[in-house]
């Protein structure tokens, strides 16, 4: 087996975006493209010499080929050994894990996470640091100037390795383990939950229903929810991962899972309702006749976290991306914690974390997650509810309902606009931007505007800072508009626009009608119909 220089060039485009470098699948099987970035990716962490690391996909469509290049790519640059999730797959919680659990260096991530997959579909990589997040800023500039500066990427001539088996293989000189991907997962959630009490409750008749989405969590969840919680068998649907995830869109929403609602708004409906996205780091939550938003499921869970064993001392704080609602501040108000607000994405978390100044993160996408790992995590949200509501004894309604009655409703919606043109998106956003120093205390659709402006964090750990992360614009009530451009789509540009209300009296109103004055304020300030053409949103989540 010999180990082969490969002359390249720089390929364009390679900056890694919200998360992780996404493109469409046919772009990453062009000659180099893959190559080039793996490549990059050894240059930007100081090369791979006598490192250990992670390596998992969501088992989408290139995902076998790709690892298998991995492998060859990391053996040639010296990587002492490579931890690889059976059949190459691993969720994204589970690689997270496990690259903490083993002390790995970083870790590598296949995944277009929620996107479609397929040859028509999207691929990504996504490379995350030794504490299991992924990569930082500082991190991921590197690597994009690797890869504008590339001229030759190092690949080990050998044949591919049998990942069917758990167990060592050889790589040339390097160590490849392969390992069951869900046993040290399954075993950190019994660690986090009260699975004695789970387990009660579903013998004592709850009923479940949790879709996988053709995606990675089936395993887990079977494993997890049916084997050793009870759950009904047949409650984890579309349990095994296809690498076009049946064609489907594996993204938890009322839109892509609509499957799910149907089943949940039924008067016969099972108690409690859960989906996951392709690589297993979303969740959506429903129960009987109630979808509960991604905001109001963390505001709920930081209100109930001293239910569930690994939180029952309390939070040390919570931090939610900008975008997500504000109602999960006015639970860190009531418990005298502390409130952190980040540009979205969740590597903005991982210091915070580590510095244990939060305990539980979330954004509005269907995110939410804790210091148990460093991504977001699908199923730990959904066994989070579980437990809740095992030691609550009560349905979801009622719970959010109490929740709503104590703290007030944040009405809640995000509108998205996709594959408009790049140029038309830019143009629109620096209107916006153009405009904010003349907002205040303006009316817009009758709203009055209380501040305006652009978005930038300063990490309270390391003093980075990230600008240009969104427009927010706050009204008098508590309402909320926030506009920004997509970093993770593959096509044309996505303006998402974010949309809140403020309730203390009527608490079971319709989100869109409730946010209706905020919906005409949006188009009046962003002038989106007259900019994009578009009469209404591709998609209302
Ligand atoms: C989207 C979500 C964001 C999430 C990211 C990765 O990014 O909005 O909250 O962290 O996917 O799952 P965006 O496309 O908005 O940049
Ligand atoms: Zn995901």
């Amino acid at each position: 087996m010999s180990i082969t220089n490969v002359k390249t060039s720089p390929i364009a485009n390679q900056k890694p975006g919200t998360s992780g470098l996404r493109k469409k699948t046919r772009v990453f099987q062009e000659p180099h493209f893959l190559e080039n970035f793996i490549q990059s990716i050894w240059t930007g962490i100081g090369g791979a010499q006598g490192k250990t690391f992670v390596l998992g996909g969501d088992g989408r469509f290139f995902n076998t080929e790709a690892i298998q290049i991995v492998l060859r790519m990391a053996s040639a640059s010296g990587a002492a050994r490579v931890i690889v999730g059976q059949n190459g797959l691993l969720s994204t919680p589970a690689a997270s894990h496990l690259i903490r659990k083993r002390g790995a260096d970083g870790g590598i991530i296949l995944s277009a996470s929620h996107n479609p997959g397929g040859p028509n579909g999207d691929f990504g990589v996504k490379y995350n640091i030794a504490n299991g997040g992924p990569a930082p800023e500082s991190v991921t500039s590197a690597i994009h100037a690797a890869t504008e500066e590339i001229s030759v990427f190092r690949i080990l001539e050998a044949p591919d390795v049998d990942l069917s088996l758990t167990g060592i293989a050889q790589v040339g000189r390097m160590e490849v383990e392969v390992v069951d991907p869900v046993a040290d997962y399954a075993a950190l959630m019994e660690e986090i939950f009260d699975f004695g009490a789970i387990a009660d409750l579903f013998e004592s008749g709850f009923r479940m229903r949790f879709d996988a989405m053709h995606a990675i969590t089936g395993p887990y969840a079977k494993l997890i929810l049916e084997n050793r919680l009870g759950a009904a068998k047949g409650s984890v649907v579309n349990a095994t991962p296809l690498p076009d995830f049946g064609q489907g869109h594996p993204d938890p929403n009322p839109i892509w899972a609509k499957d799910l609602v149907d089943a949940m708004m039924q008067p016969d409906g099972p108690d409690f309702g859960a989906a996951s996205d392709g690589d297993g780091d979303r969740n959506m939550i429903m129960g009987r006749g109630i979808y509960v938003t991604p905001s109001d499921s963390l505001a709920a869970m930081a209100a109930n976290a001293t239910l569930i064993p690994a939180y029952k001392g309390g939070l040390s704080g919570v931090a939610r991306s900008m975008p997500t609602s504000l109602a999960v501040d006015r639970v860190a108000e009531k418990l005298g914690i502390e409130c952190h607000e980040t540009p979205t994405g969740w590597k903005f978390f991982g210091n915070l974390l580590d510095a244990d100044r939060a305990t539980l993160c979330g954004e509005e996408s269907a995110g939410t997650g804790s210091n148990h790992i460093r991504e977001k995590d699908g199923l730990w949200a959904v066994l989070f509810w579980l437990n809740v509501l095992a030691a609550r004894k009560c349905s979801v309604t009622e719970l959010m309902a109490e929740h709503w009655k104590t703290y007030g409703r944040n009405y809640y919606s995000r509108h998205d606009y996709e594959g408009i043109d790049g140029g038309i998106a830019n143009d629109l956003m620096q209107g916006l931007r153009a405009k904010l120093p003349t907002l205040p205390d303006s009316i817009v659709a009758g709203l009055r505007v209380v501040a305006a402006d652009e978005f930038a964090y300063d990490d309270p750990i390391d003093g980075s800072r990230t600008e240009g992360q969104g427009i927010r614009i706050h009204f008098s009530g508590g309402a909320r508009l926030v506009f920004r451009l997509s970093g993770t789509g593959t096509v044309g540009a996505t303006l998402r626009v974010y949309l809140e209300t403020y309730e203390t009296d009527v608490l079971d109103r319709d989100a869109q009608e409730a946010l209706d004055a905020v919906i005409k304020a949006a188009d009046q300030l962003a002038m989106i119909v007259k900019r994009t053409g578009r009469k209404r949103p591709t998609v209302i989540t």
